[in-house]
């Protein structure tokens, strides 16, 4: 005799606060401008229930990120799929709009007929390092994979349904990274007479004031993160890099203090 064998779930445990995130229109941008490719598929639902557990495990999302949306008689969903589990829901039925587990239970249990489904693959990262990023300090140029690590860990986890704990570590961390990577940076500023230390150091300053005050309020449960302060924080950190960063990395390249490689 064999014994039964627990069924994998299919919803995240905290689908419900996660779905907020598919409530944010500029997250969802963000999504669709993150998509690698979309299909489109036609299907019955028949309205028993079970059957978005069915549908999900049919379309062969085991693996990776997706954003599949329904669009069903006066139902409209979003539905975001992390390795083949819902981990953010939405739906508007005639301008109401249902969130979470409602939404799920809509679609489980009574959506009925000809459905549209479109299904998008999402990049699992927002950007990454490139060699174009180098300020030709090997040393530097590690730091700076780091923190663009962090980050891409930070938006992955806010896509697959992380508890707050994990994102406000992953925010710990990159505060904390963020202090240690600002003081290698103007160590080597000192050690090599950089000109524009001051400007440099104090575009460091305002970075970790916001961070810190933003860390702080979401520790005390003020804040919530959303796309904004997490776009905020990428592209802070691509913008800086690209620009300031690049600018002493050049200056030390010009005094012959590096090596191109
Ligand atoms: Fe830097
Ligand atoms: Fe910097």
């Amino acid at each position: 005799m064999t014994a039964p064998v627990a069924e994998r779930p299919y919803v995240t445990a905290n689908i419900a606060q996660n779905s907020q995130i598919l409530a944010d229109d500029a997250f969802l941008n963000q999504l669709m401008s993150a998509t690698e490719n979309v299909r489109r598929l036609e299907t019955r639902l028949s309205g028993t229930h079970g059957q978005l557990r069915d549908l999900i495990r049919s379309l062969g999302l085991e693996t990776g990120f997706y954003l599949v949306l329904v669009e069903l008689g006066n139902i409209s969903a979003r539905i975001l799929v992390h390795n083949g589990i819902i981990t953010a829901a939405e739906a508007a039925v005639e301008g109401q709009r249902l969130s979470g587990p409602n939404a799920v239970k809509l679609l489980d249990d009574e959506a009925s007929g000809e459905a549209v489904i479109a299904i998008a693959r999402l990049r699992p990262y927002l950007y990454q390092w490139s060699p174009k990023m180098t300020v030709y300090v090997k040393g530097i140029d590690l730091q700076h994979r780091q923190l663009v690590r962090a980050v891409n860990n930070l938006y992955l986890s806010l896509l697959s349904g992380k508890p707050r704990s994990v994102l406000q570590g992953i925010l710990d961390f990159l505060a904390e990274y963020t202090v240690f990577h600002f003081r290698s940076e103007e160590r080597f500023f000192e050690k090599h007479g950089y000109p524009r230390a001051e400007q440099h150091r104090l575009e460091h300053r305002k970075f970790v004031e916001r961070i810190e005050d933003f860390r702080m309020k979401y520790r005390t449960g003020e804040a919530r993160l959303n796309i904004d302060m997490l776009m905020f924080l990428a592209d802070w950190i691509r913008g800086h890099i690209m620009k300031s960063d690049k600018d002493y990395g050049e200056w030390l390249k010009r005094q012959g203090v590096v090596k191109t490689v």
